[in-house]
């Protein structure tokens, strides 16, 4: 069984009202239905967690290896920053995709910079909320491909 841990760093929370000209207006909880729904039909379990804190996401990423095929990660203002999120993925043995609802190269110079990118096995950026969707399915195709 395939099981994908989907990670929604700070103020993802806040989507729906936070700059929609920028996220759009769908909310985290419809995201999270509709990547529920993906999962379903390919049978594949999710589990979905936000948070503010980037501890609590090292924490995260550091028990997912024995749990979860793939991780899909949106790291949001950690993407720029947090070499603790980056050492967190490169340590464990499972493959992460990097997601962002906009498109961080089109942005300010210092969203151009992704910690994170080195160490996922892709990316995708800049399709709103079908960002998600596309590295959902990226993420299951890697981990079908290495079985
Ligand atoms: C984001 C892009 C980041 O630069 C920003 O800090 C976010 C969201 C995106 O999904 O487009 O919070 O990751």
């Amino acid at each position: 069984m395939i099981k994908v841990l989907v990670i929604h760093g700070p103020n993802l929370n806040l989507l729906g009202k936070r700059e929609p000209e920028v996220y759009g207006k769908i909310t985290m909880e419809s995201i999270n239905k509709k990547l529920k729904e993906i999962a379903g039909k390919k049978k594949v379990t999710l589990d979905i967690f936000q948070s503010n804190h980037e501890g609590e996401i090292v924490d995260k990423i550091g028990k997912a290896g024995n749990k979860y095929s793939a991780i899909l990660i949106n790291p949001a203002a950690y993407t720029h920053t947090s070499v603790a999120i980056r050492d967190a993925i490169s340590a464990i043995d499972i493959p992460t995709v990097e997601v962002h609802l906009s498109n961080i190269y089109a942005r300010e110079d210092f969203r151009h910079i992704s910690l994170i990118s080195s160490v996922a096995k892709g990316q995708v950026s800049g399709f709103g909320a079908d960002s998600y969707f596309y590295g959902l399915d990226a993420a299951i195709n890697l981990v079908k491909k290495s079985k």
